[in-house]
């Protein structure tokens, strides 16, 4: 029972797993000070998780991204990658984390033969980071980082500018990919949560404002990491500089995936409150319901979002903590 292909004709192979909606951070555009935590026992067992990502694979997933709210909060997180890192069809399991407590687990995240790390850093600056994120943290996500690298652990770093903010950092940020195999992304702000209240910056003015300092730039024409960055090679730098246009450079055409909550809804889209509820199918049903419900939410992915026109059919109205950034 394999029909991974949507009724757009995509083919969806990735699902990106958040494991818990708690972070140690509190981003302003993605975690309020006051947000009510899920209770635990609504939160998916490691195990359930583990179950879904192999019901997901019998299905035609080839890649895993656990991410969260931060997956290294939780408990269990590395035997979670463990445990889906032994799934045969898997092809990659991949993380998500804003690194600052990576240090610890760099050695076994290693040993685990982890495919790949997302570090989501927004500044370089101490200040402007202990603003942005609430947390005086700049420094453990910076050793973070340099632990990834220290073993050979594919790395990116994932920035979200803000107007007034940091929208002059993507000039810092971008010095990471210069002497070093680091590619740097950026990502347009989305209007989900509390990223409402921000104005999006348009990647194509960032591109532009990188080509008046370096010259025009080449793209890159492979496609790196599982699809809606678009990269640029500088010259002279060791890695790419990416961005994820999701506003102004829509990308949904070349949709591959699905999103399971920490709670077990599946979402086919990031911009709908629309979802499927996997949580009674694992705990209680059988791998075959498992399955069609898999199956069942690829079938209802809609062509895209609605986030520059008609944002009132915004139906989405969690945080992004709580699907999975
Ligand atoms: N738009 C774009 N990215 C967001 N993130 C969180 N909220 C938003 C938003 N509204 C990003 C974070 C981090 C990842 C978890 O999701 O910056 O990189
Ligand atoms: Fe935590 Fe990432 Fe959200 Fe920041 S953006 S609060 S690091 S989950």
């Amino acid at each position: 029972m394999t029909n991974r292909t949507d009724p757009y004709g995509r083919t969806i192979d990735y699902m990106r797993v958040s494991i818990i909606d708690r972070c140690n951070l509190r981003c302003r555009y993605c975690i309020p000070e006051d947000i009510q935590w899920l209770p635990p026992k609504e939160i998916l067992t490691l195990e359930e998780i583990a179950e879904i990502c192999r019901q997901a694979a019998a299905i035609g997933i080839r890649k895993i991204k656990i991410t969260g709210g931060e997956p290294l909060v939780r408990k269990g997180c590395l035997d979670l990658i463990h445990m889906i890192k032994s799934i045969p069809d898997i092809e990659q399991v991949t993380l998500t984390t804003n690194g600052t407590l990576l240090t610890p687990c760099a050695k076994r995240l290693s040993q685990e033969g982890l495919n790949a790390v997302n570090v989501s850093l927004d500044t370089l600056d101490r200040e402007k980071y202990a603003k942005i994120t609430g947390r005086d943290a700049l420094a453990d996500a910076l050793a973070g980082i340099a632990e990834m690298e220290k073993y050979k652990i594919p790395l990116k770093i994932n920035a979200v500018l803000q107007q007034g903010v940091n929208d002059g950092d993507w000039q810092t940020l971008i010095q990471l990919a210069k002497d070093r195999d680091i590619s740097v992304r950026f990502i347009e702000m989305m209007p989900i949560g509390h990223g409402r209240q921000f104005a999006s910056i348009s990647n194509e003015d960032i591109l532009e404002k990188i080509q008046e300092q370096y010259g025009p730039l080449e793209k890159v024409q492979k496609i790196l990491g599982n699809g809606p960055a678009a990269y640029f090679h500088i010259p002279g730098f060791r890695g790419d500089v990416g961005f994820i246009s999701a506003i102004h450079g829509k990308f949904c055409h070349a949709c591959n995936r699905i999103r399971l909550t920490a709670t077990g809804q599946l979402k086919p889209c990031l911009c709908y409150e629309d979802h499927i509820s996997l949580k009674e199918a694992v705990r209680g049903g059988s791998p075959a319901d498992v399955q069609r419900l898999l199956l069942a939410a690829i079938a209802q992915k809609p062509a895209g979002h609605c986030f520059t026109q008609n944002r009132e059919k915004i139906t989405e109205k969690k945080e992004m903590a709580q699907i999975g950034g």
